[in-house]
């Protein structure tokens, strides 16, 4: 009853997905996390799906974040026929701000590089901004963002722990202390239980760490990030979610608006509200809506979203680990990119060769990339 085809050590989203996914290709999956599912960084997500939106220049990683976002439509069709969650995908785009010629000038070169790549973008000009976001500030012009879009991260969260918990074996509460291989299986031991499997799947976001064979150069951190949520009042609200200067605001479809997010790598685990990141989000709220002035003050919370040396993720399987695979260091990313990670690791599994663009983001990869 021990034994596994797979385990996948993390109840996250790019854990979850993976496990799940990995259960309907016919596998018997153990799913092992420390705390309760989806209870860490990917709950605490804005839900944001902005393949476009947070990408500097074309690429591999532009890519591979349009091929994710590409695939939630279907995702969460399934996960809704699945476990009868609907996970709040919207469709109402990302409007990104310019509040400079600077930044006008960016945004209309992030639009043409786009464009010419053969996605949606449209430089939106001041006056039908206030017409259409009459909360927002006056400013010299925003990049629309028709296809980016966003989804409840707590629902998702939830709605793929109810998919692995009908497709494999999962444990909560059972916090991984030790992988071993023996001859041709890995024995992974929790405080109180040992599980053995052909392979396994190191997906514990920040936690990843101390999992990982010394060998790796990922580096996986946390990077502590702080959001609000505020409820607009006197229908004051926004349309679409709106970006300036790394703070966003995500209207959600039960009416209230998720600011995000600081991001502080000095932090480690610390999941503290602190005053000056709480200010700071406030402050950002008045400089880019100041008509949501009036708006309700509602909670605070954190994730810890799982940095790495270059802040992109580090996927696959590990050279002279024969089935002993990782899907880590996300970071701002883990959302977007749980449907791609997921296929990239039923295939990385089944010994599939990946698509050419996959291979940036190989474990095995070197020298490591730049840090953006
Ligand atoms: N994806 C946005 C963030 O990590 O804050």
């Amino acid at each position: 009853m021990d034994t596994f085809d797979i385990i996948v050590i993390g109840g996250g989203v790019v854990g979850l997905t993976s496990a799940w996914k990995l259960a309907e290709s016919g596998r018997k999956v153990l799913v092992l996390d420390r705390n309760q599912c989806g209870a860490e960084a990917s709950s605490a997500a804005a839900g944001m799906l902005g393949a476009q939106l947070e990408v500097s220049e074309p690429g591999d990683f532009y890519q591979l974040c349009l091929e994710s976002r590409q695939l939630y439509p279907q995702f969460a069709e399934d996960l809704f026929e699945k476990t009868g969650i609907d996970t709040g995908l919207t469709d109402n785009g990302i409007l990104k701000l310019a509040f400079s010629t600077e930044e006008v000038d960016a945004l209309k070169s992030q639009m043409d590089w786009q464009i010419k790549g053969g996605a949606r973008a449209e430089f939106v000009n001041a006056v039908d901004i206030a017409h259409f976001e009459p909360v927002l500030a006056n400013c010299a012009g925003g990049l629309f963002l028709p296809d980016d879009s966003n989804i409840s991260a707590p629902l998702l969260a939830r709605a793929l722990s109810v998919a692995a918990k009908t497709s494999c074996t999962v444990k909560e509460g059972s916090e991984v202390v030790a992988i071993a291989r023996d001859k041709s299986s890995y024995r992974v031991k929790t405080q109180s239980e040992t599980f053995y499997a052909e392979s396994v799947v190191i997906a514990a976001g920040a936690w990843a760490r101390h999992l990982l064979p010394q060998a790796l150069e990922c580096d996986i951190q946390p990077v502590k990030g702080q959001l609000l949520a505020i409820r607009p009042q006197n229908g004051l609200s926004i349309r679409r979610t709106v970006f300036s200067n790394h703070t966003y605001l995500v209207p959600k479809r039960d009416g209230t608006i998720v600011v995000g997010a600081t991001e502080d790598r000095t932090a480690g685990f610390d999941k503290d509200a602190t005053i000056d990141a709480i200010s700071d989000l406030v402050t950002a709220v008045q400089r880019i809506a100041p008509g949501l002035r009036n708006a309700v003050f509602e909670r605070t919370w954190t994730g810890l979203r799982p940095g790495s040396s270059d802040d992109r993720p580090w996927i696959g399987e590990v050279a002279d680990s024969p089935g002993l695979h990782v899907a880590i260091g996300h970071f701002r990313n883990g959302i977007l990119l749980a449907p791609v990670t997921a296929q990239m690791i039923v295939a990385s599994i089944a010994g599939e060769p990946w698509p050419h663009h996959w291979q940036t983001f190989h474990v095995s990869r070197k020298p490591a990339l730049e840090v953006k």
